[in-house]
């Protein structure tokens, strides 16, 4: 696309305009049969010292045939252009390959990207998908526009909670899976309820895994090792690869000497007992230090922040987050900056919306919750009935029943913007025929079964795919790369996703303008014709390919 973009910059060079606000100005516009791409001529007009129009008729007026534009025209304040569509297909089709979308936009930066991020000693339930499923979407492009990425798994494993756990432990013995631990802290949270002793126990043993207790030590080692091991199965199975495992606990000593730092230079101060950083009205005080003396969540947060900063030296950290946790990522970032960290605006929350299953919230009860692999379960198990009722025959039937029913499950979570509730639905998420992963999934399938038909790719004339229809294709194909640029500038995967289901529809119509119209078939006698539709019909499949790995979906060549 750049070269068109170029060409229409150097003929609003020849008008006096500036060639970079130029090409910066050229867009796609909404309405596809009026131009290929457009150029508002408004913001020159000062500059120039003439209307608009004047100035969108004076680029028109530049145009010499290129071989790149086939026509520029004035239409009011825009220059409207139509591109050479030869040409076009051509570049567009040579540019996909099995890096089509890569960039270089990223190189030499750092992102830091905190995502999963359980506590342990707690199953992992269906709303702990979405961070992980988003944070690892968020890996993939980064990486592909070229970022050095490091995703951390930055484990709750600190907390009040621990010192009841291990009451339990003390009472009831070492479990051997995470369901167990679930239940010995639900009891011996209501132990401690009813028991004040208790109560004193568990604060006393809180106290002990702090300081470093041999026996709390080793109970806690145990939940977080059992943990991780369980956590790591259902990752795997969603394609989820952190390159870091960090926790809350490690930063103890750290987070003790911030506030002991803060206090020294008056960036914190006493209240209550507690120790705070002021922020602002809005924000309030940000408590470090309880009036116990113990440090908290944020208080850990501000030391990995720090630590992060000196270990990466990032040029973006992305916290994947419940948006529940806005105001507190508001107060954390709004910290960080107070302390003196100029690299606090490099931080960013990425919120994502709850997980509603039949219009409520599937949420964390005590001691329940629907587990995240029990639903990976559910939905494969669906997967399976619908492939033994539509192609029984199909080999592999169990790994392609894995894979739709668990692409079904991402794509869910990945379909639309983050911010956005999930509507959970088994019928309306493994459907065939609409905004799915499985539907995406099945058109990969259906370009790799073409190909197969059509006995693969061969060098071909692009300009022969003169078509309307094979115009659009094109013309879609060619926003990929945009799609994942935007996708890490917004950190938002959707724009990825939304971008497969467009391209997945345009190429279902053209694929079945083919069974109304015999000409329009990909596999057509004439030969030159066959190899051309069949190279569009590969750009198609490489670009699904891509588009679907990134996002976390095994792209089925069978199905
Ligand atoms: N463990 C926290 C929770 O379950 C999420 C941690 C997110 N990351 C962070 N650096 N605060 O709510």
């Amino acid at each position: 696309m750049d070269q068109f973009i170029e060409a229409i910059a150097s003929l609003a060079a020849r008008a006096g305009i500036d060639k970079d606000q130029a090409r910066a100005a050229v867009a796609a516009p909404k309405e596809r049969d009026r131009a290929d791409l457009s150029l508002p001529c408004f913001r020159w007009a000062k500059a120039l010292g003439k209307a608009p129009n004047q100035i969108a008729e004076d680029v028109a007026a530049a145009f010499e045939p290129d071989g790149l534009l086939a026509s520029v025209e004035a239409v009011g304040p825009f220059v409207n252009v139509k591109l050479d569509r030869g040409a076009f297909t051509k570049f567009a089709l040579d540019a996909i390959d099995e890096n089509y979308g890569k960039s270089e936009e990223g190189v030499g930066a750092t992102v830091v990207i905190d995502y999963g991020s359980p506590n342990i000693a707690k199953p992992l339930l269906f709303h702990h998908l979405r961070s992980a499923v988003i944070g690892q979407a968020l890996c993939n492009v980064h990486r592909w526009a070229g970022y050095k990425v490091v995703g951390i798994n930055f484990l709750g494993d600190l907390g009040t909670a621990f010192g009841k756990l291990m009451v339990g432990i003390e009472k009831w013995g070492e479990p051997t899976t995470v369901a167990e631990y679930n239940r010995i802290y639900v009891n011996a949270s209501n132990f401690c309820k009813e028991n004040e002793g208790a109560m004193d126990a568990a604060r006393a043993w809180a106290k002990r895994l702090e300081e470093g207790d041999e026996t709390a030590l080793r109970h806690w080692t145990n939940a977080r090792k059992l943990s991780l091991a369980e956590f790591d199965t259902v990752y795997e199975w969603l394609g989820i690869k952190h390159d870091v495992v960090d926790g809350e606990k490690q930063y103890l000593d750290a987070g003790h000497a911030v506030v002991v730092e803060l206090l020294n230079e008056g960036t914190a101060k006493e209240s209550d007992g507690g120790i705070v950083i002021e922020l602002s009205k809005k924000l309030k005080a940000f408590l470090i230090r309880k009036n116990d003396g113990a440090s908290l969540y944020q208080t850990r947060d501000l030391a990995a922040a720090r630590d992060r900063m000196e270990r990466y030296d990032f040029a973006k950290m992305l916290y994947v987050v419940d948006i529940a946790q806005e105001f507190y990522f508001n107060q954390l970032f709004a910290a960080l900056a107070k302390m003196g960290h100029a690299w606090a605006d490099r931080c960013k929350h990425v919120k994502f919306g709850q997980v509603l299953v039949d219009g409520s919230r599937a949420k964390t009860r005590e001691g329940g919750g629907t587990t995240l692999e029990s639903v990976l379960q559910e939905g494969v198990r669906r997967a399976r009935a619908i492939i033994e009722e539509k192609n029984p025959e199909i080999e592999g039937k169990e790994a392609i029943a894995k894979s739709v029913g668990t692409a079904a499950v991402i794509y869910c979570d990945l379909g639309f913007p983050t911010t956005k509730n999930i509507d959970f639905k088994w019928d309306e998420i493994l459907r065939f025929d609409g905004r799915t992963g499985p539907y995406l999934q099945y058109v990969h399938a259906s370009a790799c079964g073409i190909l197969r038909k059509g006995g693969g790719v061969t060098k071909f004339d692009a300009s022969l795919l003169a078509g309307e229809h094979e115009w659009n294709l094109v013309r879609r194909l060619a926003e990929f790369p945009d799609s994942v640029q935007r996708a890490c500038r917004d950190c938002e995967p959707s724009h990825v996703s939304n971008f497969l289901y467009d391209l997945a529809r345009e190429f279902r119509s053209y694929h079945t303008a083919g069974s109304r119209d015999a000409s329009l078939r990909v596999i057509v006698d004439d030969d030159a014709l066959k190899a051309a539709r069949l190279g569009l019909v590969d750009g198609v499949r490489q670009t699904l390919k891509i588009g679907l790995t990134l996002l976390g979906i095994d792209p089925l060549e069978r199905m």
